[in-house]
């Protein structure tokens, strides 16, 4: 009997590395073509990269941490080379590297979230399970308060009208954000429970209830939970970064964001610190006033911002950007003048629209955005390589390869830039 499974498992395991090869020393499985054939069994992680890449190249190291992260459960972590197999490119309809996608059954979802071990691997596990998940001991509170700085809960039972719109709307946000589901006795002290059903959302060690529905007008009822989730999904002051930016852009509120710079190490220098923590100060203490129109937050890559305003921000700065017209404002007093005061002003002045505004969304205002952004990137490729960039402007094949590269590529023009950035920092170590 026991040489019997024996033998079955040997012949399973045998059958199954014939498709998939271990990389060496890590859990990512190696796969080929043939997962093509497989990829709707059970629930994958795959990265698709090309090994000219170099942010297929950065990714690695934490891919095989989020490989080992995840093994105790049921999603299996791979990654497919697409200069070899083709097909497996084109049936993903891959268009740049790394591409990642979860997979379950027949349903797929890219990520394009910051690449960092921690948010791939929470973008995992919300898809992995059902779109909300029930919490049926009180001790899990803890874990899951501990674990996800941010989720939705509802208490209350699985039927009505309110239950209905809740697992539809965490259908639609479940690669975003956590949807939980519990019961009064269970939820006991972690939340507010006055009536069931309620409904929560968790961060900063706070619920806030969602309130202000009138359950006879379901319509209604639909589109204000649809935006109340699209908004609470946030934290109060989030770091904006180049992965979530575009997420900030579907809450339709303004975005407040204070622009500071932060070195190889991620950090922050002391002056640029202390004006944050002033703008963060703001939406703390005002939350009520200003959360249903602005998202706080906070940038640490400049260019980013420089492309929307389509100028260099002196650092620190605040820029206030309105998501729908893509406006934005920028205070007239200097950086060293703004005080929580002058900018509850100055957001006063933007709800009654008095604030003068800059850009938008005009095709005169778009071609210079391209503009300026091309001209800024063709700036730092040029410090970052001067050699190189001055060969492809020499020869019109090469400019005509820039352009290829990207449309096609657009992470290899800031690779360029980062690895720029890694060379001289070990330069300063040498120094
Ligand atoms: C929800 O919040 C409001 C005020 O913010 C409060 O009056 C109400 O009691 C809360 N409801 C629940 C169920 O906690
Ligand atoms: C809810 O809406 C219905 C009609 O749409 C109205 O009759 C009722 O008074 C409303 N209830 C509350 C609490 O506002
Ligand atoms: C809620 O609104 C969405 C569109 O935003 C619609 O597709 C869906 O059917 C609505 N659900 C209900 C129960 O009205
Ligand atoms: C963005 O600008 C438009 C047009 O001025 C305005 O109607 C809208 O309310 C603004 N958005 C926000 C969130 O204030
Ligand atoms: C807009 O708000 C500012 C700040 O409160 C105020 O000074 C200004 O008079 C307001 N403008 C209009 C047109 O209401």
């Amino acid at each position: 009997m026991v040489s019997l499974t024996r033998g079955c498992f040997v012949a399973l395991l045998y059958a199954f590395s014939a498709i998939l090869t271990n990389t060496a020393g890590s859990r990512v499985l190696e796969l080929s073509d043939r997962f093509l054939d497989i990829h709707k069994d059970g629930q994958w992680l795959v990265m698709m990269y090309a090994p000219w890449c170099a942010h297929c190249k950065r990714l690695e190291p934490v891919w095989s941490h989020v490989a080992q992260h995840l093994h105790a459960t049921p999603i299996r972590v791979g990654r497919v080379d697409c200069t070899r197999f083709n097909s497996v490119a084109t049936a993903f309809k891959v268009k740049g590297f790394p591409t990642i996608l979860f997979l379950k059954g027949d349903q797929e979802y890219a990520y394009y979230g910051d690449r960092t071990r921690d948010e791939i691997v929470k973008f995992a596990l919300r898809l992995s399970g059902p779109p909300v998940q029930e919490i049926t001991k009180p001790q899990s509170f803890f874990t899951i308060k501990k674990d996800r700085d941010l989720y939705f809960l509802y208490v209350g039972d699985r039927s009505g009208v309110l239950w209905e719109l809740y697992h539809r709307v965490a259908n639609i946000f479940q690669a975003h954000a956590f949807f939980y589901q519990s019961h009064p006795t269970i939820v006991d002290k972690h939340a507010p429970v006055e009536n069931v059903p309620a409904l929560f959302v968790y961060k900063e060690s706070s619920h806030y209830n969602f309130t202000g529905h009138n359950l006879s007008d379901i319509d209604k009822v639909n589109e204000t939970l649809y935006k109340w989730v699209n908004a609470e999904r946030f934290p109060t002051f989030p770091k904006v970064t180049r992965g979530n930016i575009n997420q900030l852009y579907l809450t339709n509120k303004n975005l407040v964001l204070a622009v500071v710079e932060e070195n190889q190490l991620e950090e922050v220098a002391p002056d640029m610190l202390e004006f944050r923590d002033m703008v963060e100060s703001v939406i703390k203490s005002k939350r009520e006033k200003y959360h249903d129109h602005f998202q706080f937050g906070w940038i640490a890559s400049p260019d980013l911002v420089n492309n929307i305003a389509m100028m260099v921000l002196p650092l620190p700065s605040l820029i206030v950007i309105n998501t729908t017209t893509n406006h934005h404002h920028i205070p007239d007093d200097e950086t060293e003048k703004l005080t929580p005061h002058v900018i509850e002003l100055f957001l006063e002045q933007i709800r009654n629209e008095s604030a003068p505004r800059y850009g938008g969304n005009s095709w005169l205002v778009r071609i210079y955005r391209s503009w300026f952004e091309m001209r800024t990137t063709l700036a730092s490729m040029w410090r970052g390589n001067p050699i190189l960039t001055g060969v492809m402007f020499g020869t019109p094949v090469g400019f005509l390869l820039l352009i290829c590269y990207g449309s096609f590529c657009p992470d290899i023009l800031d690779a360029n830039d980062e690895e720029d950035e890694n060379a001289s920092s070990s330069h300063m170590k040498n120094d």
